[in-house]
């Protein structure tokens, strides 16, 4: 597999922090060294931290494109928020998100040129900064808007290199400002139920968990001129191989393994296919539209990236990532213990070999029996709001991770993902990179927490047990 080294050590935070030749070196000394900082002092521990409760959120929302001008619609559609302030460099589409919420809501407009979320950042009465830009913004302006005394709720993937990731944690740490990545898949849904299983201890004691991102992104996305921002999703494709989008399905595993909070990522091995696809792809386009031709013999990533975590209470993680073949959407998949298993797509429960999976009216009991609180309070205020977007596409759709977000805020609680969450889960991305980069050779996960996980009380409240669920969705 090719790679493009200078643009592989820029994108893993290697370059330039004098960890080069632990690397690539090759002297034995240099194949012992870890190839990224692994622990740092902690500062303050951000995990459980409550902040003052903010009885009206004060909204500053940057990147409105296919993402963002959904999270404008969803955080309007939530009791005690007030949008200030709209940002894009894309002036149309901050006056269309401005008149879209205009009914409630009138928020200022922040498009003069690329540097204008700063301004907003700036302002001193904005509570929660909201990031939906393409990924290599999102460290910077966290990092601006949590030094400007703001809580950030920032797009996955939170962070792109392992530098990055103690940029968030250090910023968070020293300003005491939530750093929450979007990973909307724990919340709600089935997963959320998994979860309330997995601590009733209905699969005994959990041993492996598979979490994947496998959502065809080839044509109708990556490979079309006006999808994305200057084709960026497209451009992060050329020269990483590794698992570029860990989160959805990992997210999830790492709260059912307590991840942060009583066992720790430990170490990973990564590996990638070869590219089948994507020069393929670009060759196609480029016969017919010149558009396509810088696109053409580029260091695609390799199509199927597999790594495998194991975790310090010798547990293992399956992470698939795959955007490009046409195979059906996969997220969070598998959670497998001494006592049972439950699989998603279809989503079914196995308690024996040679019985197989419980009959669907047994699933259905049991999913019943362990909804948790904030599943059964999340549905009964959908059923009660009278606009939450439920007719409108997806990304408009309040979801519970928003509302409880919110929520947290307005009630002085906890944050149900934090700073340490969000870097882990996303440190595997760079992990994975330069486990490819090296045949597969395990490198160890740094721990955000620096020994706190040890201590650390679980986090993700499921059940609401810390209170809250106060507010309405409109
Ligand atoms: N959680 C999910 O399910 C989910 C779904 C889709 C996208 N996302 C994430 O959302 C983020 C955005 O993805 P998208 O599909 O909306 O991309 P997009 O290209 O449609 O939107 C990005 C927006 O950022 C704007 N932008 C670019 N540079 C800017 C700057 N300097 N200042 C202000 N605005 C700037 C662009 O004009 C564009 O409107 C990504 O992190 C992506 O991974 C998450």
């Amino acid at each position: 597999m090719k790679s493009n080294r200078r643009d592989f050590l820029k994108k893993s935070g290697m370059a330039g922090i004098g960890l080069v030749g632990g690397v690539l070196g090759s002297s034995k000394e240099d194949k012992n060294k870890e190839p990224f900082e692994l622990k740092r002092r902690q500062r303050f521990n951000m995990h459980g931290y409550s902040a003052p409760a903010l009885d009206v959120v004060r909204v500053g929302l940057t990147g409105i494109g296919n993402r963002g001008s959904g999270t404008v619609r969803r955080l309007a559609s939530l009791e005690g928020v007030e949008i200030k302030a709209i940002n894009d460099v894309e002036e149309d589409r901050v006056k269309a998100a401005i008149d879209g919420i205009s009914a409630t809501q009138s928020p200022d407009g922040y498009y003069r040129d690329e540097n204008d979320w700063k301004r907003m950042c700036e302002r001193d009465d904005i509570d929660l900064i909201a990031i939906q830009t393409p990924w290599h913004l999102h460290v910077e302006q966290a990092v601006y808007a949590m030094e400007h005394g703001k809580h950030v709720y920032c797009e996955l993937p939170a962070a792109n290199t392992i530098e990055e990731c103690w940029q968030l944690v250090e910023t968070s740490e020293n300003t005491r400002q939530h750093f929450v990545q979007m990973s909307a898949s724990c919340h709600g849904g089935i997963s959320a139920v998994v979860l309330n299983m997995v601590r009733h201890g209905v699969f005994g004691e959990v041993i492996h968990g598979e979490g994947s991102y496998i959502h065809d992104l080839m044509n109708d996305y990556n490979f079309t001129k006006h999808m994305y921002h200057n084709l960026w999703r497209l451009n992060e494709n050329i020269g990483r191989h590794g698992n570029l989008y860990p989160q959805h399905g990992l997210v999830p595993v790492m709260q059912m393994m307590d991840i942060n909070y009583g066992d720790q990522m430990d170490y990973m091995v990564s590996t990638s296919t070869n590219d089948f696809m994507m020069a393929e792809r670009a060759k196609e386009l480029a016969a017919e539209d010149e558009f396509w031709e810088p696109y053409v013999g580029r260091d695609y990533r390799g199509n199927l990236n597999t790594s495998i975590v194991r975790t310090r209470k010798g547990k293992t993680m399956m992470l698939q990532h795959d955007v490009t073949t046409p195979r059906p959407a996969i997220r969070f998949d598998l959670i497998s213990g001494t006592k049972g298993a439950f699989h998603a797509r279809p989503s079914r429960i196995g308690f024996s070999y040679n019985e197989g999976w419980i009959p669907q009216e047994e699933y259905d009991a049991l999913v019943e029996e362990y909804t948790p609180e904030i599943n059964k309070r999340f549905n009964e205020l959908m059923t009660r709001a009278e606009a939450p977007g439920r007719t409108q596409r997806s990304y408009e759709r309040v979801n519970a991770m928003d509302w409880r977000l919110i929520d947290s805020l307005r009630n002085g609680l906890p944050v149900d993902i934090d700073v340490y969450d969000s870097a882990a889960s996303s440190a595997i991305t760079p992990l994975s990179e330069w486990s490819v980069a090296n045949r597969s050779n395990s490198v160890s996960v740094p721990d955000f927490t620096n020994g706190a996980w040890e201590t650390n009380e679980r986090g993700m409240d499921v059940q609401l047990e810390w209170g809250g669920g106060t507010t309405r969705i409109l």
